[in-house]
């Protein structure tokens, strides 16, 4: 069996009850047999600084550590005032300095995306895979998983219910363990 494709998960919401926590914590229920998935929480990171970029702080030092050391990423985001979020951003921001270090450089990407507008965060997504030419990233084009009225898909418990959701994140994440995959052959 081949080693698994070791993923890490990181959410542009901070919100105790966030919807797009909630899909981060399926896509952890629906992973494929051939992978792992470790979350890691923005909260903590403070803004950046270009003073500190070549110094960062321990808690950025240990994210750009986790993202060089994964496979692949997962990023679960809503969407801010047609935009990502200003915490993801950031966190974005600090593991991509100082220039030519980099985290990000050469990793596919997954994305999701959970709105309580009828977008479902469609806007947000298409500004972060702006960001990805700049980072050199391979983010996959399908499927695209945008969960719009995320309240109504839910529950009290911060569970995802919706099972055509589930069912786009279990094809999300398969796609993502085959992307990385393709993109680590060797070439002939
Ligand atoms: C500052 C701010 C801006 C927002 N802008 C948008 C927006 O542009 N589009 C949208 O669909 N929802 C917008 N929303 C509503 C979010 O979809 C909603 O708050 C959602 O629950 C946030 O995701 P979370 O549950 O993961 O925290 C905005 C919310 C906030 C707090």
């Amino acid at each position: 069996m081949e080693e698994p494709v070791k993923i890490l998960g990181f959410v542009g919401s901070l919100r105790k009850g966030s919807y797009n926590k909630a899909l981060m914590r399926a896509a952890s229920e629906l992973l494929p047999e051939d992978a792992a998935l470790e979350v890691f929480d923005l909260e903590g990171i403070p803004p950046f600084n270009q003073d500190l970029e070549s110094e960062p702080p321990q808690v950025v030092k240990e994210f750009k550590a986790k993202i060089k050391k994964a496979d692949a990423l997962l990023i679960a985001s809503p969407e801010y005032n047609y935009s990502i979020p200003g915490v993801l951003k950031n966190a974005i921001d600090w593991a991509s300095r100082p220039y030519g270090d980099n985290a990000f450089e050469g990793k596919p990407v997954a994305i999701m995306s959970a709105s309580i507008g009828r977008l479902g965060g469609a806007r947000a997504q298409y500004h972060l895979r702006q960001s990805f030419v700049f980072l050199n990233m391979h983010p996959l084009n399908r499927p695209e998983v945008m969960m719009p009225f995320a309240q109504e898909h839910v529950d009290e418990h911060g569970n995802l219910a919706d099972e055509t959701t589930r069912q786009l994140i279990r094809q999300l994440l398969e796609a993502l363990v085959q992307w990385t995959r393709k993109l680590k052959e060797k070439p002939q």
